[in-house]
């Protein structure tokens, strides 16, 4: 008997890389590079944080559907000391991103309705749409080297995407900077991007969760022009995904930021699922964000230029720097199949890394890493990887080295 609903059409248990990974976390050597849960990574403002706590108001309750408008205001102040202007009413508060992303499906979709997911990208996504009974359809970014070597630019497949748009079609996902590509959309692509979705009336959803670690803070300025829903959230804005408190932003045209602010009213009145004490805190919060936030840019800076002084005499390894996020992706060259590179590397020097299928890095032998990782684990971890490259190296046809 299966009580399962037919959507958990997935493989049941553990695929080989789990099951080498259970084994190898009890070892003393074990070096997790995927690691990238801040809370246990950075020195955290203790006394800022607790006192965000202090108040007697979370001992009441005042439901609303959009969260509470102070700490609605909070964000807009948040912003706009970013030089981006919000307005308090287009805000809604969510626990997580994720929920953030379900909420939305709820509003805007139908069952059979699709939605077009970037591929590599963000792996949860699939799992979000399928559980809201919305088809998930992939639309590729296509790698291409610039000419300072380890920078990748991502630019989206345009006659993919408009080949799976079709009249179920409701949205489309960008994730800005990727992950774990660490890319955005290049200008041109963003343009093309927002017309299309004019042209097609599809709303353009904006997951920025990574937008304060990108080399230098932006407003994706096209996309103003397009019926928008943007995401973001204290997970990453503050590296405390434990409060679980986020947000989505309506943009566009106001008969769009209408219509969907009465869908969503309905749908978070439903659930109102944000605590009050993170609410009420959110405020204090925001003041400890320039604090975390520089910890976090200065490691990934660090392991970033380790990374090059590490791997500049390496061709069987490339690293491709990221402009934004907590991600590294290597391309390794002496292997082409990812799974098997992780599993052996896990089994025979302890040290995990992602293989790149699981964002969908189909063609080639990709790993991602976080670059969050303390300093010294991660220069031992790449280390390793490349005495395991050095070790293992197999023969592979030129036409696989393809970035160099
Ligand atoms: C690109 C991206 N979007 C959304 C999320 C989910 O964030 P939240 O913790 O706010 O649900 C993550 C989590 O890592 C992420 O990487």
């Amino acid at each position: 008997m299966n009580y399962l609903s037919s959507k958990f059409n997935f493989e049941r248990g553990e695929n080989d890389l789990a099951k080498i990974l259970t084994e190898s976390k009890t070892l003393p050597n074990f070096i997790d590079l995927t690691s990238s849960n801040p809370t246990s990574l950075f020195v955290y403002d203790l006394d800022l944080i607790q006192s965000a706590f202090i108040n007697p108001s979370i001992i009441s309750y005042k439901p609303d559907p959009q969260g509470l408008k102070e700490t609605r205001l909070a964000l807009v102040d948040y912003y706009q000391k970013k030089g981006r202007l919000m307005d308090v009413d287009q805000f809604f508060l969510t626990s997580g991103t994720s929920e953030a992303m379900s909420f939305i499906l709820k509003t805007i979709c139908d069952t059979g309705s699709e939605v077009l997911v970037p591929t590599p990208g963000y792996p949860l996504y699939d799992f979000l749409l399928v559980m809201e009974n919305v088809k998930s359809v992939n639309y590729s970014l296509v790698p291409r080297l610039t000419e300072s070597q380890n920078k990748l630019i991502w630019e989206i497949d345009f006659e993919i995407l408009e080949r799976n748009i079709n009249r179920n079609t409701k949205a489309i996902i960008i994730v800005e900077p990727n992950n774990p590509t660490g890319s955005r959309l290049t200008v041109s692509d963003s343009k093309k991007l927002v017309d299309l979705c004019q042209q097609k009336n599809l709303v353009l959803i904006v997951d920025e969760v990574f937008s304060d670690y990108y080399k230098e803070y932006y407003l994706s300025q096209p996309f103003t022009k397009a019926n928008c829903i943007f995401l973001n959230g204290i997970s990453k804005t503050l590296a405390l995904p434990q409060m679980k408190l986020s947000w989505m932003y309506l943009s566009g045209e106001p008969e769009f930021v209408a219509q969907l602010k009465e869908g969503l009213e309905i749908v978070a009145d439903s659930f109102l699922s944000v605590n009050m004490p993170v609410q009420l805190g959110l405020g204090k919060l925001l003041e400890g964000a320039e604090k975390i936030q520089s910890q976090i840019r200065e490691r990934i800076y660090t392991n970033c230029t380790r990374v090059k002084q590490l791997l500049k005499s390496h061709t069987e390894i490339d690293f491709f720097l990221p402009d934004g996020g907590w991600y590294l992706l290597l391309k390794i060259n002496t292997f082409s199949d990812d799974e098997e590179f992780a599993c052996k590397l896990l089994k025979n020097n302890i040290t995990y890394v992602f293989p790149g299928y699981m964002f969908d890095l189909e063609k080639d032998c990709f790993i991602v890493i976080s670059l969050i990782v303390p300093e010294e684990i991660f220069e031992e971890g790449i280390k390793r990887i490349i005495r395991f490259t050095q070790e293992s190296k197999q023969d592979l046809p030129q036409s696989n080295k393809k970035y160099h």
